[in-house]
């Protein structure tokens, strides 16, 4: 075994992916070197999700495969932490079946991490550390990036508004934003070490509380953001309808550098099922956002998340969440099967849809979705789109891969020196899921 090493294993969302990148930060200042294979790295942290049953099956997945490394190494430390240790039940089985796991902590004390890892490399007794909640946010944490071109950047934590499906409210606690300030100190630095591209992260960006009588506001933050030298890129995720505000959309028309993609997450176009998930708009009023974001900004590409199988939904239900998306013609979505979350409302209520309703359903709409985001693909064959150029292709190491604007991926042939740069790319293939460009030279 190497001496030193650590591999930092993430699930789920941006979010947890920018935590990993501060516990890789840690690693680093403590002394430590990245070793891409978790079986012989000394420390292995494995920083888990909650939000459907999936991400809990691979957590455990991953951590039997990390046993037999364990046990064969006394000096292994197995860490874990993230969503799924902000939950009782969870703890339990890791106390029963995983008692050799040797450090566990929450959402809420990641910046005790160096404390704790002190504590347990020391002592070489598991400790089991998870705060309920916490009402700030730790500032002035390291982090490794993981790209210096782009970067995610936390602008809030936690989520107020208790969808009856979902665990995040439980697991990253109550809504608390960042300061203004602390926010563009570090794009501003982002940006002068040639970072291009930013993407603000929240669970839900648009109720953002800044400072009164300063930037107020998601908006108002975003103006700022314009207008730091160096950011051609900005993004940002994700927004609940219901907080989505007419000077937010007025971004879209004045702001030089905002992406013109938004993420809608609209979950069902049932009226019904939308009360029934606590999500406090309605299928009309969902409408009316997209009208204005596309009179605004008509080429904004819009995606969504929707959940199939929501208990309750009945065939007439699903047929208006179909209704909804051949309506607003996403560019793509992101489509889920509802997955029971205990401690959730909806996890104990009786009128749960039968696994092969909800994958029929499934499938009829995937179905029309990639019909849609095939058509809106074929748009840009023959056009010349600016694409920053992010690495080598994972299918073909001879080309390069980039995104576009709206996060569509172009693969094409060319120099790993254009990395992190963006370049203007003509499309000369458009399938329903990539598109395909060559250089234009100006
Ligand atoms: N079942 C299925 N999908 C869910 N999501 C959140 N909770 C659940 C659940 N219990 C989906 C929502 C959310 C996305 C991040 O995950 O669509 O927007
Ligand atoms: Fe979950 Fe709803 Fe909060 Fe999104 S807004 S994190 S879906 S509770």
């Amino acid at each position: 075994m190497k001496y030193k090493t650590y591999h930092v294993v993430t699930f789920g969302c941006q979010m947890n992916e920018r935590d990993s990148e501060t516990l890789a930060g840690f690693m680093e200042e403590l002394g430590y070197s990245y070793e891409p294979d978790k079986i012989v790295a000394q420390v292995v942290i494995l920083n888990t999700c909650s939000v459907r049953e999936n991400a809990d099956k691979k957590f455990f997945g991953v951590l039997g495969q990390l046993k037999h490394s364990h046990e064969e190494n006394r000096e292994k430390l197995v860490i874990v932490c993230g969503c799924m240790m902000q939950q009782q039940h969870i703890i339990d089985t890791l106390k029963q079946k995983y008692p050799w796991v040797d450090l566990v902590f929450g959402t809420h004390n990641i910046g005790d991490f160096p404390k704790l890892f002190k504590n347990v490399s020391e002592m070489h007794e598991r400790i089991i550390d998870v705060w309920e909640n916490s009402d700030t946010i730790a500032e002035g944490l390291p982090a490794k990036r993981m790209y210096d071109f782009k970067a995610y950047v936390n602008i809030m934590q936690g989520c107020n508004n208790f969808c009856a499906y979902c665990i995040v409210p439980y697991t990253r606690g109550r809504e608390r934003s960042r300061k203004p300030a602390e926010i563009l100190k570090e794009i501003n630095c982002l940006a002068q070490s040639g970072c291009k591209e930013i993407t603000l992260l929240g669970q839900n960006v648009n109720s953002y509380k800044g400072e009164e009588g300063g930037i107020e506001n998601f908006a108002q933050l975003l103006r700022e953001i314009d207008k730091i030298d160096g950011i051609e890129r900005i993004r940002f995720m994700t927004s609940h309808p219901k907080d989505l505000s007419d000077e937010l959309i007025d971004c879209f028309k004045d702001l030089k550098h905002l992406c013109h993609c938004f993420h809608l997450p609209v979950q069902s176009g049932s009226n019904a099922v939308l009360k029934a998930m606590n999500r406090h708009y309605d299928r009309e009023q969902y409408l009316g956002r997209v009208a204005k974001l596309k009179e605004v900004c008509p080429d904004i590409a819009i995606t969504t998340d929707i959940i199939v199988g929501f208990p309750g939904e009945t065939e007439e239900d699903f047929k208006d969440t179909l209704d909804l998306v051949k309506q607003v013609r996403y560019d793509s979505a992101f489509t889920f099967l509802y997955s029971i979350r205990e401690g959730t409302p909806a996890a104990s209520w009786t009128n749960q849809i039968p696994e092969e309703i909800k994958h029929e359903r499934f499938n009829r709409l995937i179905e029309v979705i990639h019909e849609i985001q095939e058509e809106e693909m074929k748009q840009f064959q023959d056009k010349i789109i600016p694409v920053l150029i992010e690495g080598t292709s994972k299918t073909d190491k001879s080309m390069l891969t980039g995104r576009t604007e709206s996060l569509k991926t172009v693969d094409l042939p060319g120099d790993t020196s254009l990395v992190g740069k963006i370049v203007p790319v003509k499309i000369v293939k458009a399938q329903t899921f990539s598109l395909y460009g060559e250089l234009v030279n100006d």
